[in-house]
């Protein structure tokens, strides 16, 4: 019952969303996010594996009376990436069916993110020859979003580092230190900042993970791949130069510059934080292995080399897809411009910050299934 109610806490704080930069344009989600792409190709072969290990289209059609088979990209953005992933999904799913001789279901296929999405991009650019039955489900997937039982294959990627909304101690001076001035996120910031972004995380991951566990069927499984930093890398880390968030410590930076010279106010910086978290791999594990909703069929770090981009430009503008909207809905329009300007001459003393491998940052993918109570 306390969980629950908690739950519902979260999902309502989610009246703020952060959707990614939508559009087609220039600084576009849709052409700005080559590297979640990577990603997704990286853990194909995992996907692959999953499916047809742990994938049982006799078990499916047992346990569940609808016919088409159901899978939901949460977190999906506006595409080409999900359109990417989910093909993989039918694929694997479809050479399964054939080597259990049996015909080829239909898929109905649900794709989920926050309401600001740009839910029109994601349908216009809808693959036109595919094989499957698409939807939009727009909401936080920190709540319920679907029925209960009704998903077959649940799927995340590059997703999970969001955080629901973060707790009020950290945009006010209040008697736990934990207020976040001069800074944006808590890289570089007091253990009282990192603990609430930490604290905040798990609950979030928890209301994750119980929001799909009343939603996917008995034999379902969940696949979903979640951004963590190396262990040991998350403290204070003031001796060391790279470490996770500290791409977004440099941003910050640049709005306290803009500050100081009357560009933006001080005290929207100081009220500023991007809700995204980058657990440590050692604690990612135990919250996964200690949940009481999902057993862990498998668990594999993706190769990391593939996290970087080539140049300045591109980094800057794979930053400015994804913050840009959630910059602008708090400091208003017009910011943007100027900051990302800013923010690329700081990249350029500092190229380093552009290989996520220097940043400690890995990509856990991970297998999920219901555990059976009785
Ligand atoms: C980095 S993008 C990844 C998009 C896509 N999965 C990919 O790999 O390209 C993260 C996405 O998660 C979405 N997101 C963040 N928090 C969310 C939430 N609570 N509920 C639904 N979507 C969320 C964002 O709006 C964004 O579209």
């Amino acid at each position: 019952m306390e969980r629950s109610m908690e739950n519902e806490e979260l999902s309502k704080a989610f009246v703020q969303s952060f959707a990614m930069k939508g559009g087609d344009g220039p600084h576009s989600y849709a052409q700005n996010s080559s590297i979640q792409r990577l990603a997704i190709e990286a853990a194909k072969n995992l996907l692959h594996c999953a499916i047809s290990n742990h994938f049982d289209p006799n078990a499916i059609s047992s346990s569940s009376s609808t016919s088409p088979i159901s899978i939901v990209d949460l977190g999906c953005s506006t595409g080409p990436n999900t359109f990417i992933a989910i093909q993989y999904i039918i694929e694997a799913i479809q050479t399964q069916y054939q080597s259990h001789n049996l015909p080829t279901p239909e898929f109905q296929v649900f794709f989920n993110d926050q309401v600001s999405n740009d839910f029109n991009t994601l349908f216009q650019k809808l693959p036109p020859n595919r094989n499957y039955f698409a939807s939009g489900v727009p909401g936080s997937f920190h709540g319920r979003l679907f029925p209960r039982q009704s998903l077959h294959l649940i799927h995340s990627s590059s997703s999970l580092s969001w955080v629901s909304k973060l707790p009020k101690e950290i945009i006010r001076d209040g008697s736990c230190g934990a207020w976040n001035k001069g800074r944006i996120h808590y890289a570089g910031a007091p253990r009282e900042v990192v603990d609430v972004y930490e604290e905040h995380y798990k609950k979030s991951l928890e209301a994750f993970l119980h929001a799909r566990a009343e939603e996917i069927v008995r034999n379902g499984i969940m696949a979903l791949q979640i951004p963590a930093s190396q262990d040991h890398v998350i403290d204070d880390g003031n001796d060391e130069k790279l470490y996770p968030g500290r791409d977004l410590e440099l941003l910050g930076s640049c709005l306290v510059d803009m500050a100081k010279l009357g560009l933006v106010s001080e005290e929207k910086v100081d009220s500023f934080n991007i809700p995204m978290f980058f657990p440590q791999l050692k604690e990612l594990k135990k919250l996964l292995l200690s949940n009481e909703d999902f057993s862990i069929e498998q668990m594999e770090l993706l190769d990391g080399k593939f996290l970087s981009v080539g140049n300045v430009e591109m980094y800057v503008s794979h930053h400015r897809a994804a913050l840009e909207a959630l910059i602008e809905k708090h400091f208003g329009e017009g910011v943007a411009d100027e900051l990302f300007s800013r923010y690329a001459k700081k990249v350029l003393e500092f190229p380093e910050i552009m290989d996520m491998q220097n940043l400690k940052i890995v990509l856990l993918f991970v297998l999920l299934k219901p555990k059976l109570h009785a």
